[in-house]
Parts: structure tokens; sequence; C-alpha cells
């Protein structure tokens, strides 16, 4: 198994990502903590995964919240004695053209999506670095690269956030022999696209040369990737998931 005797925060890990995130750690061994501000869909996962023989637990927190964070970190580490896998993928993307955002929406936007990562990762990083090892796999996104036209600027500006962090950690990180990277995903299956609407998503669908948009366990297993040993070496890497979308 590839993560056996790890223990893995997944944020968000009631959405559609982070759940199939979830499924495939334990699946792989981890032990997986799934946190999301709304327990329902994390507590029924982490009840299927136990049902299925792996183990999970999951909690109510608000990652853009510094003491919710806080305590999950702590939280994990009590019940667990360790952290070694921490998967940024919490967020809320909204459509609002730029006329129409308000102050309250852009500082949302950016608490939920960006500080929550330097939040999470701040105190991932601490523990750590302690025990010289670790891995710290934020979410990024195609529109970080080539800009939000479906989504907005303010989660495309978030996610470009993302990657900038990602890199600046990745250095620091370096010497205690933590890897940080992003996953880069193009437009995937799941709730929040669906939102855009048919139209929207048949348009966007034909641009991308695999003709379709990628699913959720397709995006997981990059994560996996970026989460186990076979990625030793790699640091500091925007991993893109997009069916040939964007090509840098
Ligand atoms: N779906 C896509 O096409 C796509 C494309 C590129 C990047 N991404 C990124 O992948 C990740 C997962 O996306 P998804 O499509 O599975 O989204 P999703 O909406 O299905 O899941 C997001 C989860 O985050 C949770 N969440 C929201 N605010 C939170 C908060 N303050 N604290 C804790 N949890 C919170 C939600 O409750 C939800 O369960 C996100 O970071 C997203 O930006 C998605």
């Amino acid at each position: 198994m590839e993560l056996g005797g790890s223990v893995a925060i997944i944020t968000g890990a009631g959405g559609a990502i982070g759940g199939a995130t979830a499924r495939l750690f334990a699946a792989e061994g981890a032990t997986v903590v799934l946190a999301d501000v709304r327990n329902e869909g994390s507590e029924e996962i982490a009840r299927q995964v136990r049902e299925s023989g792996g183990k999970a637990s999951s909690c109510t927190a608000d990652v853009s919240d510094e003491k919710d964070v806080v305590a999950l970190v702590r939280s994990t580490v009590d019940s667990f004695g360790s952290l070694d896998i921490l998967v940024n993928n919490a967020a809320i993307s909204m459509t609002t053209p730029i006329l129409d955002i308000d102050v309250a929406d852009w500082d949302r936007v950016l608490a939920v999506n960006l500080r929550s990562v330097f939040l999470l990762s701040r105190e991932a990083f601490r523990f750590m670095k302690t025990r010289k090892k670790g891995k710290i796999v934020s979410m990024a996104s195609a529109s970080a690269k080539i800009g939000g036209l479906v989504v907005g600027a303010h989660y495309a500006a978030s996610k470009a956030g993302v990657i900038c962090f990602t890199k600046s950690l990745a250095l620091q990180a370096a010497p205690y022999g933590i890897n940080v990277n992003a996953v880069c995903p193009g437009p995937t299956r799941t709730p929040m696209t669906e939102a855009w609407g048919e139209k929207a998503n048949e348009e966007f669908a034909a641009k991308i040369p695999f003709k379709r948009y990628g699913e959720p366990r397709e995006i997981a297993e990059a994560i996996l990737f970026l989460a186990s040993e076979r990625s030793r070496y790699v640091t500091g890497e925007i991993l893109d998931v997009n069916g040939g979308l964007i090509m840098d």
C-alpha cells in the first residue's frame, strides 16, 4: 500500500475531489481525517471508509479560521500520533463578473481559498519540521494560469496565490525533507462545474484535447502521487491534470 501507516488531513473532504481523495488514501492504508465546514458529507464518507475496513474520522472546521485550523492539526496529532500528509483541498467558487464582485465576496473567496492554505500549511510545517518529513499538497486551478472566464477573477486570483505560496513553502521546507506541491486541475465533473450549466460545460469540454472533463478520481490519483514516496524528489511542482487544456 502506498500510504500505509500515514496520517493525512484532507480539507473539503465532503466535496467531490476531497471525498475521492479520502477514499483513495484510505484504500492505500492512510488514516484519514476528513475536515469540512459542513460535516454531513465528510462524516458519511468517513463512515463508509470505516465500514470497508479503513481508518477515518471526520470533523467540522472552517479552514479560513485560525482557531479551527490550529485545533484541527492539534487534535489530529493528539488522536493519531502524527501528521504526515496535508491536502489543502477546501475552496469556494463564485462566477460573479468583476464589476459585480463586492469587497465582502472578494475577501471571503481569498480567505477560504488562500488564507486557509497559509494557515494549514503553517501549522502542518510546524509539526512536520520536528519530524523532518511530510507532504503538503494544495489544490490550484487551471484558471490560475489562464484567468477566470467562467469562474470569477477572485477565485482565479486566489488559486494563483496558491501556486506562488506552494513554491515559497517548498523552498523553505526542503531543508527539512518536506515535499510541497500543488495539483492544477482543469474543469472536473463535480457540483462546482455542474453549476456552470450545460451549455458552458459543452463549450468548454470541446476546447479540451481529450474532449471531456476530468473525473474526481483522476484528480485524486495525482494527489496520491504527490503524497506518496513515488514523488520523493518532486517539490515546488504545479502538476497539471487537465486533459491537455494547458501545456506549459
Ligand atoms: N471542480 C473543478 O472543476 C475544479 C477545477 C480546478 C480546481 N478545483 C479545486 O479542487 C478542489 C475541490 O473542488 P471540488 O470541485 O471537489 O469542490 P466541492 O465544492 O465539491 O468541494 C469543496 C468542499 O470544501 C468545503 N468547504 C467550503 N468552504 C470551506 C471552509 N471554509 N472550511 C472547510 N471546508 C470548506 C465544502 O463544504 C465542500 O465540501 C477545490 O480547491 C477547487 O478549487 C476544482
